[in-house]
Protein backbone atom coordinates (compact mmCIF):
# COMPACT_ATOMS: atom_id res chain seq x y z
CA UNK A 1 0.00 0.00 0.00
CA UNK A 2 1.54 2.96 -1.20
CA UNK A 3 -0.42 6.45 0.32
CA UNK A 4 1.17 9.94 1.45
CA UNK A 5 -0.76 11.51 3.60
CA UNK A 6 0.75 15.62 2.97
CA UNK A 7 0.06 17.91 6.34
CA UNK A 8 2.10 21.53 7.24
CA UNK A 9 4.56 20.98 10.07
CA UNK A 10 4.53 24.25 11.22
CA UNK A 11 1.38 27.14 11.31
CA UNK A 12 0.58 26.41 7.59
CA UNK A 13 1.50 27.92 4.70
CA UNK A 14 4.64 25.67 4.03
CA UNK A 15 4.34 25.68 0.89
CA UNK A 16 2.11 22.12 0.37
CA UNK A 17 0.58 23.50 -2.57
CA UNK A 18 3.42 22.73 -4.69
CA UNK A 19 4.51 19.40 -3.19
CA UNK A 20 1.15 17.86 -2.95
CA UNK A 21 0.76 18.90 -7.06
CA UNK A 22 3.79 16.93 -7.52
CA UNK A 23 2.51 14.17 -5.68
CA UNK A 24 -0.91 14.22 -7.33
CA UNK A 25 0.86 13.90 -10.50
CA UNK A 26 1.29 10.22 -9.54
CA UNK A 27 -2.03 9.60 -7.08
CA UNK A 28 -4.98 8.22 -8.21
CA UNK A 29 -7.08 10.25 -5.81
CA UNK A 30 -6.64 12.99 -3.95
CA UNK A 31 -9.01 13.88 -0.62
CA UNK A 32 -9.06 16.66 1.56
CA UNK A 33 -9.96 15.62 4.90
CA UNK A 34 -10.46 18.21 7.47
CA UNK A 35 -10.63 22.38 7.67
CA UNK A 36 -12.61 24.03 4.77
CA UNK A 37 -12.20 27.09 2.76
CA UNK A 38 -9.66 28.85 5.14
CA UNK A 39 -6.79 27.04 3.05
CA UNK A 40 -4.58 28.52 0.59
CA UNK A 41 -3.34 25.75 -2.15
CA UNK A 42 -1.69 27.82 -4.72
CA UNK A 43 -0.28 25.91 -7.70
CA UNK A 44 1.59 26.60 -10.41
CA UNK A 45 0.82 24.19 -13.23
CA UNK A 46 2.43 24.89 -17.17
CA UNK A 47 2.56 28.07 -16.32
CA UNK A 48 -0.57 28.85 -14.98
CA UNK A 49 -1.67 30.15 -11.47
CA UNK A 50 -4.59 28.11 -9.82
CA UNK A 51 -5.57 29.37 -6.03
CA UNK A 52 -7.42 26.75 -4.41
CA UNK A 53 -9.24 27.07 -1.08
CA UNK A 54 -11.76 24.29 -0.50
CA UNK A 55 -11.08 21.67 -3.40
CA UNK A 56 -8.66 19.16 -3.09
CA UNK A 57 -5.51 20.13 -5.60
CA UNK A 58 -5.71 16.80 -7.75
CA UNK A 59 -8.96 18.23 -9.75
CA UNK A 60 -6.57 20.91 -11.32
CA UNK A 61 -5.34 17.50 -13.30
CA UNK A 62 -8.66 15.77 -13.67
CA UNK A 63 -7.55 13.17 -10.80
CA UNK A 64 -10.38 11.97 -8.84
CA UNK A 65 -10.76 14.35 -5.91
CA UNK A 66 -12.55 13.98 -2.47
CA UNK A 67 -13.87 16.07 0.24
CA UNK A 68 -13.94 13.74 3.23
CA UNK A 69 -16.50 14.23 5.75
CA UNK A 70 -13.74 16.29 8.00
CA UNK A 71 -14.11 19.36 6.46
CA UNK A 72 -16.69 22.11 6.95
CA UNK A 73 -17.99 23.01 3.37
CA UNK A 74 -19.49 26.56 2.57
CA UNK A 75 -21.53 25.47 -0.39
CA UNK A 76 -21.71 29.49 -2.09
CA UNK A 77 -17.80 28.94 -2.00
CA UNK A 78 -18.08 25.88 -3.59
CA UNK A 79 -19.97 27.15 -6.81
CA UNK A 80 -17.83 30.24 -7.13
CA UNK A 81 -14.48 28.52 -6.73
CA UNK A 82 -15.82 26.11 -9.43
CA UNK A 83 -16.73 28.41 -11.67
CA UNK A 84 -13.39 29.95 -11.05
CA UNK A 85 -11.54 26.93 -11.83
CA UNK A 86 -13.78 26.25 -14.95
CA UNK A 87 -12.77 29.19 -16.12
CA UNK A 88 -9.68 28.58 -16.49
CA UNK A 89 -10.72 25.75 -18.05
CA UNK A 90 -10.74 23.01 -15.33
CA UNK A 91 -12.98 20.34 -15.56
CA UNK A 92 -14.58 19.39 -12.74
CA UNK A 93 -17.52 17.46 -12.54
CA UNK A 94 -19.82 14.85 -10.32
CA UNK A 95 -16.93 11.58 -12.04
CA UNK A 96 -14.03 13.37 -10.63
CA UNK A 97 -15.02 15.10 -7.38
CA UNK A 98 -16.91 13.46 -4.76
CA UNK A 99 -18.15 15.07 -1.68
CA UNK A 100 -19.18 13.43 1.52
CA UNK A 101 -22.96 13.45 2.07
CA UNK A 102 -22.33 14.18 5.73
CA UNK A 103 -19.52 17.16 5.75
CA UNK A 104 -21.59 20.14 8.17
CA UNK A 105 -22.41 23.15 5.95
CA UNK A 106 -20.96 26.38 7.01
CA UNK A 107 -23.67 28.59 6.99
CA UNK A 108 -23.86 32.59 6.63
CA UNK A 109 -24.72 32.69 10.22
CA UNK A 110 -21.45 31.53 11.21
CA UNK A 111 -19.46 33.88 9.06
CA UNK A 112 -21.41 36.28 10.89
CA UNK A 113 -20.34 34.92 14.18
CA UNK A 114 -16.84 34.52 13.31
CA UNK A 115 -16.60 38.06 11.89
CA UNK A 116 -18.52 39.13 15.20
CA UNK A 117 -16.38 37.15 17.96
CA UNK A 118 -13.34 39.03 16.66
CA UNK A 119 -14.69 42.43 16.32
CA UNK A 120 -15.41 42.33 19.76
CA UNK A 121 -12.07 40.57 20.74
CA UNK A 122 -9.94 43.21 20.77
CA UNK A 123 -6.32 42.32 21.69
CA UNK A 124 -7.14 38.86 22.21
CA UNK A 125 -8.41 38.02 18.73
CA UNK A 126 -7.85 35.04 16.89
CA UNK A 127 -7.23 36.45 13.78
CA UNK A 128 -9.27 33.91 11.86
CA UNK A 129 -9.83 34.08 8.15
CA UNK A 130 -13.60 35.20 9.05
CA UNK A 131 -14.82 32.72 7.18
CA UNK A 132 -16.74 30.45 9.61
CA UNK A 133 -14.88 27.72 10.04
CA UNK A 134 -14.81 27.41 13.89
CA UNK A 135 -18.92 28.17 14.40
CA UNK A 136 -19.16 25.70 11.87
CA UNK A 137 -17.22 23.14 13.98
CA UNK A 138 -18.73 23.85 16.75
CA UNK A 139 -22.19 23.25 15.30
CA UNK A 140 -21.22 20.25 14.15
CA UNK A 141 -19.57 18.50 18.01
CA UNK A 142 -23.11 20.43 19.42
CA UNK A 143 -24.84 18.14 17.16
CA UNK A 144 -27.20 21.35 15.46
CA UNK A 145 -25.49 20.99 11.96
CA UNK A 146 -27.07 21.04 8.69
CA UNK A 147 -25.23 18.38 6.65
CA UNK A 148 -24.94 18.04 2.82
CA UNK A 149 -27.30 15.04 2.96
CA UNK A 150 -29.69 17.28 4.65
CA UNK A 151 -30.23 19.67 1.16
CA UNK A 152 -32.09 16.06 0.00
CA UNK A 153 -34.34 16.11 2.43
CA UNK A 154 -35.58 19.98 1.97
CA UNK A 155 -38.91 19.12 3.87
CA UNK A 156 -37.49 17.67 7.13
CA UNK A 157 -35.31 21.04 7.15
CA UNK A 158 -37.74 23.14 10.11
CA UNK A 159 -36.92 21.12 12.80
CA UNK A 160 -33.44 21.39 12.38
CA UNK A 161 -33.59 25.32 11.51
CA UNK A 162 -35.59 25.76 14.77
CA UNK A 163 -32.45 24.32 17.03
CA UNK A 164 -29.78 25.85 14.88
CA UNK A 165 -31.51 29.52 15.08
CA UNK A 166 -32.43 28.95 18.79
CA UNK A 167 -28.74 28.32 19.08
CA UNK A 168 -27.70 31.36 17.49
CA UNK A 169 -30.04 33.92 17.85
CA UNK A 170 -29.54 33.77 21.41
CA UNK A 171 -25.35 34.41 20.57
CA UNK A 172 -26.89 37.18 17.99
CA UNK A 173 -28.76 38.93 20.71
CA UNK A 174 -25.83 38.98 22.72
CA UNK A 175 -24.27 40.81 19.82
CA UNK A 176 -27.18 43.25 19.19
CA UNK A 177 -28.14 41.49 16.21
CA UNK A 178 -31.28 40.64 14.98
CA UNK A 179 -32.31 36.87 15.19
CA UNK A 180 -31.99 34.94 11.55
CA UNK A 181 -33.91 35.19 8.88
CA UNK A 182 -35.06 31.35 9.10
CA UNK A 183 -36.99 31.74 5.54
CA UNK A 184 -34.52 33.36 3.87
CA UNK A 185 -31.64 30.71 4.90
CA UNK A 186 -33.92 27.79 3.89
CA UNK A 187 -34.56 29.79 0.63
CA UNK A 188 -30.74 29.93 -0.14
CA UNK A 189 -30.27 26.16 1.20
CA UNK A 190 -33.37 25.09 -1.44
CA UNK A 191 -31.61 27.03 -4.15
CA UNK A 192 -27.92 25.94 -3.72
CA UNK A 193 -28.91 22.14 -3.04
CA UNK A 194 -29.41 21.14 -6.94
CA UNK A 195 -25.77 22.60 -7.32
CA UNK A 196 -24.36 20.73 -4.02
CA UNK A 197 -26.23 17.58 -4.63
CA UNK A 198 -24.71 15.76 -7.93
CA UNK A 199 -21.51 15.74 -5.93
CA UNK A 200 -22.52 14.60 -2.91
CA UNK A 201 -21.85 10.75 -2.26
CA UNK A 202 -20.82 8.18 0.60
CA UNK A 203 -17.20 8.53 -0.12
CA UNK A 204 -15.76 6.38 2.68
CA UNK A 205 -16.93 4.15 0.19
CA UNK A 206 -15.08 5.19 -2.69
CA UNK A 207 -12.21 4.98 -1.26
CA UNK A 208 -12.94 1.78 1.01
CA UNK A 209 -13.22 0.51 -2.74
CA UNK A 210 -9.98 2.46 -4.30
CA UNK A 211 -7.75 0.73 -1.56
CA UNK A 212 -8.75 -2.54 -1.90
CA UNK A 213 -8.05 -2.14 -5.73
CA UNK A 214 -4.63 -1.10 -4.96
CA UNK A 215 -5.35 2.74 -5.90
CA UNK A 216 -3.11 5.64 -4.60
CA UNK A 217 -4.41 7.81 -2.10
CA UNK A 218 -3.29 11.40 -0.98
CA UNK A 219 -4.45 12.86 1.53
CA UNK A 220 -3.95 16.60 1.79
CA UNK A 221 -3.93 18.14 5.06
CA UNK A 222 -4.43 21.95 5.39
CA UNK A 223 -3.39 24.30 7.83
CA UNK A 224 -0.66 22.97 10.20
CA UNK A 225 0.12 21.18 13.44
CA UNK A 226 0.63 24.25 15.39
CA UNK A 227 -2.41 25.10 14.55
CA UNK A 228 -4.24 22.15 15.58
CA UNK A 229 -7.13 22.08 18.08
CA UNK A 230 -5.62 19.87 20.37
CA UNK A 231 -1.73 19.82 19.72
CA UNK A 232 -1.23 23.63 18.93
CA UNK A 233 -0.59 27.04 20.45
CA UNK A 234 -4.29 26.99 21.77
CA UNK A 235 -6.56 29.26 21.78
CA UNK A 236 -4.45 30.69 18.62
CA UNK A 237 -5.64 27.84 16.50
CA UNK A 238 -7.96 26.79 14.00
CA UNK A 239 -10.96 23.92 15.12
CA UNK A 240 -9.80 21.01 13.09
CA UNK A 241 -7.43 18.66 13.93
CA UNK A 242 -4.43 19.13 11.35
CA UNK A 243 -2.47 16.00 12.57
CA UNK A 244 -1.88 13.18 10.21
CA UNK A 245 -4.36 11.03 12.53
CA UNK A 246 -7.10 12.84 10.87
CA UNK A 247 -6.60 11.99 7.51
CA UNK A 248 -8.58 8.58 8.67
CA UNK A 249 -11.44 9.90 10.76
CA UNK A 250 -11.90 12.44 8.35
CA UNK A 251 -12.57 10.56 5.19
CA UNK A 252 -13.48 7.11 6.36
CA UNK A 253 -10.57 5.27 6.44
CA UNK A 254 -9.11 3.02 9.00
CA UNK A 255 -5.67 4.71 10.92
CA UNK A 256 -3.45 2.18 8.45
CA UNK A 257 -4.54 4.13 5.10
CA UNK A 258 -2.50 7.53 5.66
CA UNK A 259 0.88 5.34 4.69
CA UNK A 260 3.96 8.02 4.26
CA UNK A 261 3.34 11.05 6.61
CA UNK A 262 4.89 13.74 4.54
CA UNK A 263 5.36 16.91 6.79
CA UNK A 264 5.78 19.99 4.85
CA UNK A 265 8.69 22.46 6.83
CA UNK A 266 9.72 25.69 5.94
CA UNK A 267 13.68 26.21 6.13
CA UNK A 268 12.54 29.53 8.76
CA UNK A 269 9.42 29.88 10.29
CA UNK A 270 6.12 32.14 9.40
CA UNK A 271 2.62 32.68 11.25
CA UNK A 272 -0.33 34.60 10.30
CA UNK A 273 -2.54 35.85 13.13
CA UNK A 274 -2.27 36.28 16.80
CA UNK A 275 -0.68 34.07 19.06
CA UNK A 276 3.11 33.02 20.47
CA UNK A 277 5.92 32.67 18.27
CA UNK A 278 8.83 31.86 20.19
CA UNK A 279 11.63 33.05 17.31
CA UNK A 280 10.00 35.80 15.90
CA UNK A 281 11.79 38.33 14.30
CA UNK A 282 10.57 42.28 14.39
CA UNK A 283 13.75 43.26 13.12
CA UNK A 284 15.57 43.98 9.65
CA UNK A 285 15.90 40.38 9.36
CA UNK A 286 12.35 39.18 9.68
CA UNK A 287 11.36 41.76 6.89
CA UNK A 288 13.70 40.58 4.77
CA UNK A 289 13.01 37.08 4.83
CA UNK A 290 9.15 38.36 4.65
CA UNK A 291 9.52 40.54 1.42
CA UNK A 292 12.37 37.28 -0.28
CA UNK A 293 9.57 34.08 0.59
CA UNK A 294 6.51 37.07 -0.35
CA UNK A 295 4.99 36.41 3.30
CA UNK A 296 1.56 37.12 2.24
CA UNK A 297 -1.39 35.31 3.03
CA UNK A 298 -3.13 33.86 0.00
CA UNK A 299 -6.62 33.45 1.32
CA UNK A 300 -6.17 37.47 3.28
CA UNK A 301 -3.59 38.89 2.03
CA UNK A 302 -2.12 39.37 5.71
CA UNK A 303 1.70 40.25 5.67
CA UNK A 304 2.89 37.02 7.62
CA UNK A 305 4.98 37.34 10.57
CA UNK A 306 8.49 35.72 10.05
CA UNK A 307 11.36 34.19 12.01
CA UNK A 308 13.84 31.83 12.46
CA UNK A 309 13.36 27.73 12.04
CA UNK A 310 12.37 26.36 15.69
CA UNK A 311 13.99 22.93 15.37
CA UNK A 312 11.26 22.79 18.71
CA UNK A 313 8.08 22.97 17.49
CA UNK A 314 9.08 20.70 14.36
CA UNK A 315 10.30 18.41 16.28
CA UNK A 316 7.11 18.05 18.91
CA UNK A 317 5.00 18.29 15.05
CA UNK A 318 6.92 15.20 13.87
CA UNK A 319 5.96 13.43 17.25
CA UNK A 320 2.49 14.36 17.56
CA UNK A 321 1.79 13.88 13.88
CA UNK A 322 3.88 10.55 13.05
CA UNK A 323 6.21 12.53 10.45
CA UNK A 324 7.98 9.57 8.38
CA UNK A 325 9.54 12.52 6.37
CA UNK A 326 9.84 16.01 5.94
CA UNK A 327 9.58 18.79 2.74
CA UNK A 328 12.04 21.39 3.37
CA UNK A 329 10.22 24.01 1.26
CA UNK A 330 12.14 27.94 0.56
CA UNK A 331 15.84 27.10 1.05
CA UNK A 332 16.55 29.50 -1.12
CA UNK A 333 15.08 32.65 0.66
CA UNK A 334 18.02 31.80 3.18
CA UNK A 335 20.48 32.63 0.42
CA UNK A 336 23.02 35.60 0.92
CA UNK A 337 22.55 35.48 5.16
CA UNK A 338 26.06 35.74 6.60
CA UNK A 339 24.87 33.92 9.50
CA UNK A 340 21.44 31.71 10.06
CA UNK A 341 20.01 30.81 13.37
CA UNK A 342 18.02 27.73 14.15
CA UNK A 343 15.82 27.65 17.95
CA UNK A 344 16.97 24.41 19.36
CA UNK A 345 15.35 24.82 22.79
CA UNK A 346 13.65 27.04 25.02
CA UNK A 347 13.97 29.05 28.47
CA UNK A 348 11.88 30.80 30.90
CA UNK A 349 14.13 32.70 33.77
CA UNK A 350 16.25 29.35 35.27
CA UNK A 351 14.27 26.77 33.72
CA UNK A 352 14.64 25.33 30.31
CA UNK A 353 12.41 23.54 27.79
CA UNK A 354 12.95 21.02 24.76
CA UNK A 355 9.45 21.38 24.08
CA UNK A 356 6.83 24.25 24.15
CA UNK A 357 4.65 24.54 27.16
CA UNK A 358 1.12 24.21 26.69
CA UNK A 359 0.82 27.38 28.84
CA UNK A 360 0.03 30.31 26.97
CA UNK A 361 1.22 32.57 29.48
CA UNK A 362 4.07 30.65 29.37
CA UNK A 363 4.33 30.12 25.33
CA UNK A 364 4.56 33.77 25.50
CA UNK A 365 7.35 33.99 27.96
CA UNK A 366 9.92 31.74 26.57
CA UNK A 367 12.65 32.91 24.67
CA UNK A 368 14.70 31.12 22.39
CA UNK A 369 17.85 29.41 22.80
CA UNK A 370 19.54 30.33 19.64
CA UNK A 371 22.30 27.90 17.57
CA UNK A 372 23.83 30.28 14.66
CA UNK A 373 25.82 28.28 11.97
CA UNK A 374 27.51 30.06 8.88
CA UNK A 375 24.90 30.84 6.03
CA UNK A 376 26.15 31.09 2.03
CA UNK A 377 26.35 33.21 -0.61
CA UNK A 378 25.62 31.27 -3.72
CA UNK A 379 22.18 30.52 -4.53
CA UNK A 380 20.27 27.55 -4.10
CA UNK A 381 17.47 28.88 -6.47
CA UNK A 382 16.20 26.20 -8.62
CA UNK A 383 18.44 23.58 -6.95
CA UNK A 384 17.38 20.01 -8.94
CA UNK A 385 20.68 17.41 -6.78
CA UNK A 386 22.57 17.49 -3.58
CA UNK A 387 25.83 18.76 -6.41
CA UNK A 388 23.89 21.97 -7.03
CA UNK A 389 23.71 23.51 -3.50
CA UNK A 390 26.70 25.00 -1.39
CA UNK A 391 28.26 23.26 1.35
CA UNK A 392 27.17 25.51 3.98
CA UNK A 393 23.50 24.93 2.67
CA UNK A 394 23.76 21.33 2.74
CA UNK A 395 25.23 21.83 6.59
CA UNK A 396 21.78 23.62 7.35
CA UNK A 397 19.90 21.06 5.92
CA UNK A 398 21.51 17.84 8.12
CA UNK A 399 21.68 20.21 11.17
CA UNK A 400 17.98 20.73 10.95
CA UNK A 401 17.29 16.70 10.32
CA UNK A 402 19.66 15.95 13.27
CA UNK A 403 17.45 18.59 15.49
CA UNK A 404 13.95 17.66 14.52
CA UNK A 405 14.59 13.78 14.56
CA UNK A 406 13.02 13.22 11.24
CA UNK A 407 14.72 12.87 7.78
CA UNK A 408 14.11 14.91 4.79
CA UNK A 409 12.63 13.45 1.99
CA UNK A 410 12.57 16.52 -0.19
CA UNK A 411 13.87 19.83 -1.00
CA UNK A 412 12.32 22.68 -3.12
CA UNK A 413 14.01 25.55 -4.50
CA UNK A 414 11.27 27.21 -6.07
CA UNK A 415 7.86 27.38 -7.16
CA UNK A 416 8.48 24.92 -10.17
CA UNK A 417 7.61 21.66 -9.78
CA UNK A 418 10.74 20.17 -10.97
CA UNK A 419 12.99 22.42 -8.99
CA UNK A 420 12.70 19.89 -6.33
CA UNK A 421 15.69 17.55 -4.70
CA UNK A 422 13.94 14.11 -4.44
CA UNK A 423 16.06 12.15 -1.89
CA UNK A 424 13.12 9.35 -0.82
CA UNK A 425 10.11 8.51 -3.34
CA UNK A 426 7.09 8.91 -0.43
CA UNK A 427 4.77 6.93 -2.80
CA UNK A 428 7.69 4.29 -3.33
CA UNK A 429 7.55 3.35 0.26
P1 LIG B 1 -9.71 29.92 11.27
O1 LIG B 1 -9.23 28.61 10.75
O2 LIG B 1 -10.26 30.83 10.21
O3 LIG B 1 -10.65 29.75 12.42
O4 LIG B 1 -8.44 30.70 11.87
C1 LIG B 1 -7.77 30.26 13.05
C2 LIG B 1 -6.26 30.47 12.94
O5 LIG B 1 -5.75 29.63 11.93
C3 LIG B 1 -5.84 31.90 12.53
O6 LIG B 1 -4.61 32.20 13.16
C4 LIG B 1 -5.63 31.78 11.02
O7 LIG B 1 -4.73 32.75 10.55
C5 LIG B 1 -5.04 30.38 10.95
N1 LIG B 1 -5.24 29.73 9.65
C6 LIG B 1 -6.37 29.18 9.18
N2 LIG B 1 -6.16 28.65 7.96
C7 LIG B 1 -4.87 28.86 7.67
C8 LIG B 1 -4.04 28.49 6.56
O8 LIG B 1 -4.46 27.84 5.59
N3 LIG B 1 -2.74 28.88 6.62
C9 LIG B 1 -2.24 29.54 7.70
N4 LIG B 1 -2.96 29.88 8.75
C10 LIG B 1 -4.27 29.55 8.75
Amino acid sequence: MANVTVIGAQWGDEGKGKIVDWLAERADVVVRFQGGHNAGHTLVVSGKTYKLSLLPSGIVRGTLSVIGNGVVFDPWHFRDEVAKLKAQGVEINPDNLHIAETCPLILPIHRDLDGLREDASGAGKIGTTRRGIGPAYEDKVGRRAIRICDLAHLDDLDMQLDRLCAHHDALRAGFGEPPVDRDALKAELAEIADVILPYAKPVWLTLNEARKRGRRILFEGAQGVLLDVDHGTYPFVTSSNTIAGTASSGSGLGPSAAGFVLGIVKAYTTRVGSGPFPSELEDETGQRLGERGHEFGTVTGRKRRCGWFDAVLVRQSAAVSGITGVALTKLDVLDGFDEIKICTGYRIGDQTYDYLPPHPQDQAKVEPIYETIEGWSESTFGARSWAELPAQAIKYIRRVEELIQCPVALVSTSPEREDTILVRDPFAD
